[in-house]
C-alpha cells in the first residue's frame, strides 16, 4: 500500500474546558476517498479545518506529505490551502460576483500574476463542465438553486486543480435527486482528476455510496475504520447504532469524560 499523504497522530484538541479530541489517529492514502462520520458536534468540521490550519491543535502531529502542519509558515500554509481545497459546510458563494468569478476565486488567490484571463477562463469553463454546469459564468448566485450552488462552489474548489479535496456535509439540505448528483460528482473527480477526498457527512446512505473507508468519530476519537462492507460488519455497538440510527444528536465528550 502507498504511504498516506495524511496523518493524524495522536491529536488532542480543546475549546477551553470543551475537550473535542482526545487522541485523533487517522492516516489518509493517495486517491481514496475517505468518509468522516458522527454526531453533531462531535468535530467533524473541526477536524478539516485543523488539517488545513484555519484552527490549531493543542497537542500530536497532524502531517501532509512530510510536512507537520502546525511548523509551516504562513506562506507554506497558502501552499497547502491549494493544494487541499474545502468546499465549506453550506458553501457560501459571493453573492456579489457573478459564478465565473466566484469560481476565479481561488485562482486569484494563489495564482496572482501567474495566468493570464485567457489561461483563468479556460480554468474556470473547465471546472464548471466537470460539475455539469458549464457555460454559466455569468449568472449570479442568488439565481441559482441549492443544488447548484453546491456545484458551483465545488467548481471553485477544483478550479485550483487541488491534490486533496474537502466536503463538509455536502449533501446537507439537497433533495434526493440532488443528493444523488453530487455523490456523482464525488465519484467522478475521483476517477476523472484521481483526487484523493475526505467528505464529512451524517447522510449515512451518501457514506456508503462514495467512500472506500469510512471512518467513525465518536467520544473524541476514531473508533472504528474501515471499509463500507467492513464497517457494516463492525461489532463495536457505537458504530451499529449510528448505523441504525440510533446514536444520540450530540455529542459533548467533556461531559462524557467527567461523568
Ligand atoms: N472556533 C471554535 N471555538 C469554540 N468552540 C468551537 C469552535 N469550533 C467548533 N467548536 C465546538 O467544537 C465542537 C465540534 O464542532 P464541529 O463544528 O467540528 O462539529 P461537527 O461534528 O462538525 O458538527 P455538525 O455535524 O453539527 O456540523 C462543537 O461543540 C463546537 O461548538
Ligand atoms: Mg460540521
Amino acid at each position: 500500500m502507498a504511504a498516506p499523504i495524511i496523518r493524524f497522530q495522536h491529536v488532542k484538541k480543546a475549546f477551553g474546558p470543551k475537550v473535542i479530541y482526545r487522541d485523533l489517529n487517522l492516516d489518509v492514502y493517495p486517491g481514496e476517498t475517505i468518509t468522516v462520520m458522527g454526531g453533531s458536534g462531535v468535530g467533524k468540521s473541526v477536524l478539516l479545518k485543523m488539517l488545513i490550519r484555519l484552527l490549531d491543535y493543542d497537542d500530536g502531529t497532524i502531517h501532509f506529505h512530510q510536512q507537520e502542519i502546525s511548523h509551516l509558515n504562513e506562506l507554506d500554509i497558502g501552499v497547502v490551502r491549494q493544494r487541499i481545497a474545502m468546499l465549506f459546510q453550506g458553501a457560501a458563494l459571493f453573492d456579489s460576483m457573478s459564478v465565473g468569478e466566484n469560481v476565479a476565486y481561488g485562482l486569484h488567490e494563489h495564482y496572482r500574476h501567474k495566468m493570464s484571463d485567457r489561461d483563468i477562463a479556460d480554468r474556470v469553463n473547465w471546472a464548471l463542465s466537470l460539475v455539469g454546469l458549464p457555460g454559466i459564468e455569468e449568472m449570479r448566485p442568488a439565481d441559482l438553486s441549492g443544488g447548484m450552488k453546491k456545484r458551483v462552489g465545488l467548481a471553485r474548489a477544483i478550479a485550483v486543480k487541488p491534490e486533496v479535496l474537502l466536503y463538509d456535509e455536502p449533501t446537507t439540505g439537497l433533495d434526493p435527486i440532488n443528493t444523488e448528483r453530487i455523490n456523482h460528482l464525488i465519484r467522478g473527480l475521483k476517477a476523472r482528476i484521481g483526487v484523493t477526498s475526505i467528505v464529512v457527512t451524517h447522510d449515512m446512505k451518501s457514506a456508503f455510496t462514495i467512500s472506500d473507508r469510512i471512518a467513525m468519530v465518536y467520544r473524541g476519537e476514531i473508533i472504528a475504520v474501515g471499509t463500507p462492507d467492513e464497517i457494516r460488519a463492525s461489532r463495536d455497538p457505537h458504530v451499529a447504532d449510528f448505523i441504525e440510527g440510533k446514536a444520540p444528536v450530540t455529542e459533548d465528550v467533556t461531559t462524557l469524560l467527567n461523568s
